[in-house]
């Protein structure tokens, strides 16, 4: 994800911004780049690809200067190329900014800036903020009123650091939404959207909060709230060391992306959920292509396959259109009916998955529509793809999926839903409880997270357990399914999972005293089955765990341990359910010395059939 350093001081800015962008390389980006007040002048660098390819670039050019902003970025509006990377400046190079967040009205804004004049030279969000502090600059005269009046126009989030040619020793940060701090040095101060950059340099740091707006000089901070009265805020002092500061003070990076999925859903609905319509801009799919599909399949590997059955049945509960769901390697070699009136979609974190690759390849050498839904910019199933859903889960590290996971989940939700509305299959007052629902969702994880202890306390009790059965049904079995195999993944127990129905036609027979059966139950409609199915396990003598809702008193009759999440409807309460699986399976993965992020065998982006 996009990384951000700032400096002013007394030293040469060049190497400080370099070092303090290559702290946050762990993040994950594509491109980088810097600018530097050298001479009176603005003087800008940046290139796609790794910071090294930078520093090349950097290395022969005398770039001394004692204030500047640097960037890494990791691409959300246009691919990484070195027009898209920043910073960006405006048109006579006298402003420069960097950008870590999303602007949400950047198409209305760009167009009003276009109607006054204004060139764009990238495919990027971030451009209009520039060019509008430009237009304000012009009309206040002065950069701290022009800052103010451009946040005022700006929706979305932001974490900003900008420098302008008329102020040479001034620094300028503001945030909303998107982390930034400010390093306190001595005669020497900097920005960063994350502690690493400046661990080299300082611990001190004044956190920024959202509204605020800094300007910098290397011996005076000054914070003003988003009314522009001054604030004082305390120094805190960072306590971590580099290794723990990367991963944000977790573990492990698996713990840390479990933690990130509130703001990853958030990030993947932010600006999507309008009053009465779903707006995914890279989808063009409208009635009357839905109406001539006549066959809709979901293709995809891995966690990101069971993300797609979640899919198939939102798809077929809400619009009523029926789906296939295949795994991408058998789907290539099943010689699948595809003719120009397929719609082919395709989940992948990576977009470069070797088998979902070739199944886009494949399906639309045979006419069929592509629809991707993909987590990284600019990858290769994101170029190939007919319509796109990004799911802005943000970078993910661990090995095994979990932010991107519920991304996907929540993406195909929307999608469902889009063509529900599309399709008229929806009335805006169903519409309206699937926006408060999926507001709400960022929260209700929020509250799961934070009974964390309680489920890494419980999963001791199952240290000596020899084997892990999942059981559920309807979307619960969907969830067993991606909670068993994140179990299988990180801590090497045998586990499977089984429609609750299933099992006494066959797995019931490997049930013994050492084995933990766990029943997923949120869908009403079966919940009395379901405790049946519970009930054959227990009376094998195998341990019991339910996640269930609160309130469900029927599931104490059977279980030894329960985890309530809350209700929130049929489709959302299972997404909830996942959570304390993957907390579960972490846990275990942990009391097993297993290593998590780098489970065995596993490979995080898997580009061979
Ligand atoms: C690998 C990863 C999984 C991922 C799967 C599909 O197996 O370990 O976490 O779900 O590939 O990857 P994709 O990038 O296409 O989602």
């Amino acid at each position: 994800m996009c990384g951000i350093a700032g400096y002013v001081g007394n030293k040469e800015a060049l190497s400080i911004l370099i070092n303090g962008l290559s702290k946050l390389e762990y993040r994950g980006y594509d491109s980088a780049g810097i600018s530097i007040i050298c001479d009176g002048n603005i003087k800008t660098v940046k290139k796609k690809g790794r910071i090294s390819v930078l520093e090349e670039f950097v290395k022969n050019d005398k770039i001394n200067g004692h204030i500047g902003i640097g960037h890494t970025r990791w691409a959300t509006h246009g691919e990484p190329s070195d027009k898209n990377s920043h910073p960006h400046t405006n048109t006579d190079g006298s402003i420069s900014i960097v950008h870590n967040g999303i602007i949400e009205n950047y198409i209305k804004l760009r167009d009003d800036l276009i109607s006054k004049g204004y060139k764009f030279l990238s495919d990027t969000d971030t451009e209009v903020v520039v060019h509008l502090l430009d237009y304000y600059y012009k009309k206040d005269k002065n950069i701290k009123d022009a800052v103010f009046s451009t946040l005022n126009q700006i929706e979305g989030t932001y974490a900003l650091g900008i420098i302008c040619k008329d102020y040479p020793d001034t620094l300028i940060a503001a945030r909303k939404g998107s982390p930034l701090i400010i390093g306190v040095g001595e005669n020497e101060n900097f920005i960063a959207s994350d502690v690493p950059a400046i661990l080299n340099y300082t611990k001190k740091i004044y956190l920024l909060d959202d509204g605020e707006v800094a300007l910098i000089n290397k011996d005076l901070i000054l914070i003003y709230d988003k009314n522009k009265n001054e604030v004082k805020k305390d120094i805190f002092e960072v306590t971590w060391d580099m290794e723990s500061a990367e991963k944000g003070g977790f573990e492990h990076f698996m713990l840390k992306e479990i933690f990130d999925q509130p703001k990853a859903i958030k990030d993947t609905l932010l600006g999507r959920l309008k009053n009465d319509y779903i707006n995914l801009d890279e989808i063009k799919i409208d009635k009357q292509i839905l109406e001539n599909i006549n066959r809709v399949y979901i293709v995809a590997c891995g966690t990101a396959y069971h993300a797609g059955l979640m899919g198939k049945k939102f798809i077929e509960s809400l619009c009523g259109i029926p789906v296939i769901t295949d795994v991408a390697s058998e789907f290539r070699y099943n010689n699948p009916i595809i003719d120009n009136k397929t719609l082919l979609i395709v989940l992948s974190q990576s977009g470069e998955t070797a088998d979902t690759l070739a199944a886009v390849r494949l399906a639309k050498e045979k006419g069929a529509r592509i629809l991707g839904v993909v987590n990284t910019v600019g990858s290769s199933i994101a170029r190939e793809a007919d319509d796109l859903l990004y799911t802005l889960a943000g970078l993910e590290i661990a090995v095994a999926s979990t932010k991107a996971y519920t991304s996907q989940v929540v993406s195909m939700y929307l999608l469902a839903n889009l063509f529900a509305l599309e399709l008229g299959k929806i009335s805006k007052n169903d519409f309206e409880n699937v926006k408060l629902t999926l507001e709400k969702l960022p929260g209700y994880i929020e509250d799961i997270l934070k009974e964390s202890d309680k489920i890494e306390k419980l999963s001791k009790e199952y240290i000596n357990i020899k084997n892990v059965f999942y059981i559920g049904r309807g979307l619960d079995y969907f969830i067993c399914k991606e909670g068993s195999l994140k179990l299988k993944e990180v801590s090497y127990l045998y586990s499977e999972a089984y429609p609750a129905g299933e099992l006494k036609h066959g797995p019931i027979a490997l049930l013994q005293e050492d084995s933990l059966v766990i029943g997923i139950a949120t869908c009403e409609n079966t919940m009395e089955k379901l405790v049946s199915n519970l009930q054959e396990c227990k009376a094998r003598g195998s341990k019991i765990l339910s996640i269930t809702t609160e309130n469900n008193n029927i599931i104490k009759k059977v279980a030894d341990n329960i985890i309530y999440i809350p209700y929130a409807g049929e489709f959302i309460t299972p997404i909830l359910a996942n959570i304390p699986l993957q907390l579960f399976a972490y846990y275990m993965a942990i009391n097993l010395g297993r290593d998590v992020d780098k489970p065995r065998n596993l490979a995080k982006s898997v580009t061979v059939e």
